[in-house]
């Protein structure tokens, strides 16, 4: 039995990957991405990023020679923009090595003005551990709002971006971090959106692990009064993540079975959370180890299976019977989601969201045949670019239900930013639950 306000959905459904569009948000989808096409928007970049002339694209996030140079004359590069300096890192060592000291202490002295020089991680040389220079501020743009960052979301994306395996290609030097909560500083001439001491969170596409972030005022959002500034860090990219995958691509149904890879992870504790206490869905949550396993389950799974010891279709089986499930959210890649797409029930979805495996699997069309299902794709970047609006509003949505006591992110640890380097390795070797975050006080 369909629900009445389902039938649309489960039309798309049929259709094969229509998105689930709420009331309006048709509409909102078509005048988001005329409105973007005008102002002339990549699609291909990931995250809100307006087109920045290159020496001043680099300004917030790299160390600015503001000093006498020798021989006299001014070190303002032309444009407006400062010379830059890269900092040395150690060669021949391991990609993300444990902290080594990292402070460059490269500014001399600020824009006149714009307040204290602030510390950033830079990633100066791909595949390099990451520095800590100190940066000279500039001034906001009528249009842009300088933050107080407090809390910088660690994700995945920027490990990949800082190893030149992310389809971002950011220019050397850069400042990884593409989300954070903090307090609004200075706002430009234009903005009337936020004021200073606002608590927001911010989608900078990068730059976020710094001091201060200076950021257009479009991509900031208020944080509800009963969401601390560490949930909020959580809450962008996994929760975004996660309420489009099952809401808006997935199309999940109160009552359906979801199979989440990666389970015990930032998007994968999302999905959980999200399935479970929103859409009031059964999850069978697979990870890696039975401690994550467990975790998952103290979270809200149902189930568990530990993909490390044996077959995840088979395990899934034995759970769920021949009938499969009706939605699977895939972070991993690879044989798991090959297994995962096996399990799939007649009508079942499965949504590709992430590679951290390394492998990118091919789809026998075959499978799909069989059991009229629907394999799709989410990349939340490209949500940003063309349908603003409804990112807008779902990025709202999550911080309504965290207002509300309905969804509770996860954070399993909290790094401060000279340990950054540290993190990152955490979180490659598998070691994370949650989110991590990065302290910025
Ligand atoms: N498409 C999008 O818009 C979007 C948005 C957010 C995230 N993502 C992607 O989704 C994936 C998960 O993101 P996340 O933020 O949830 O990451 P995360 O918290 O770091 O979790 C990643 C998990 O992947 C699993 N994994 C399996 N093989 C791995 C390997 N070889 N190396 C490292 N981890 C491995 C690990 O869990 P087990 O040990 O349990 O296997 C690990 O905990 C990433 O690929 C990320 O880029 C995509």
């Amino acid at each position: 039995m369909v629900p009445r306000r389902d039938k649309a959905a489960a039309a798309g459904r049929a259709r094969g990957s229509a998105p689930c569009l709420r009331k309006g948000e048709a509409e909102s989808a078509a005048a988001g991405a005329r409105t973007r096409a005008a102002a002339g928007a990549d699609a291909a970049h990931l995250l809100p990023r307006r087109p920045l002339p290159a020496a001043r694209a680099l300004q917030p996030t790299c160390s600015r020679r503001a000093g006498p140079r020798p021989g006299g004359g001014s070190s303002v590069a032309p444009g407006g923009g400062c010379e830059l300096t890269r900092p040395q890192t150690p060669k021949g060592g391991p990609s993300f090595g444990p902290s080594y000291p990292t402070f460059v202490p490269l500014c001399r002295t600020a824009w006149q003005g714009c307040g204290r020089n602030y510390r950033a991680a830079l990633c100066a040389e791909l595949k390099r551990p990451l520095v800590i220079e100190e940066v000279a501020p500039r001034p906001v743009q009528p249009h842009e709002v300088r933050v107080d960052v407090h809390f910088c979301g660690i994700n995945f994306a920027d490990i990949l971006a800082c190893h030149g395996q992310y389809q971002e290609r950011h220019q050397l030097p850069f400042t990884p971090g593409m989300e954070f909560s903090g307090m609004v500083l200075e706002t430009g001439t234009d903005v009337s959106t936020v004021k200073e001491g606002d608590r927001v969170i911010g989608l900078p596409g990068f730059n976020g692990m710094a001091e201060e972030c200076i950021i257009d005022h479009m991509n900031l959002w208020q944080i509800p009064e009963k969401v601390s500034l560490r949930e909020a860090a959580a809450l962008p990219l996994s929760y975004g993540t996660a309420i489009f995958a099952l809401e808006h691509r997935a199309c999940t149904q109160p009552g359906e079975t979801v199979l989440v890879t990666a389970a015990a992870g930032a998007t994968g504790l999302a999905v959980i959370d999200v399935a479970t206490n929103i859409l009031q869905a059964k999850v069978i949550a697979a990870a890696g180890s039975d401690e994550k396993c467990q975790l998952a389950m103290q979270r809200g799974a149902q189930s568990s299976v530990n993909y490390s010891r044996g077959s995840l279709k088979e395990a899934v089986g034995k759970l769920v019977g021949s009938g499969g499930v009706n939605v699977v959210i895939d972070m991993v890649g690879g044989d798991v989601f090959l297994e995962a797409l096996r399990s799939l029930a007649y009508e079942g979805r499965i949504v590709v969201v992430g590679f951290a495996g390394g492998t990118i699997a091919s789809v026998p069309a075959n499978l799909l045949l069989l059991k009229n299902a629907t394999a799709m794709g989410l990349y939340l970047g490209r949500y940003w670019h063309q349908s603003f609006p409804i990112f807008s509003r779902r990025l709202s949505s999550a911080l309504q239900y965290c207002q509300e006591g309905r969804i509770q992110p996860h954070i399993g640890e909290v790094f401060k930013l000279e340990e950054v380097n540290d993190a990152f390795l955490h979180i490659t070797q598998r070691k994370s639950t949650g989110k991590v975050l990065l302290s910025l006080k």
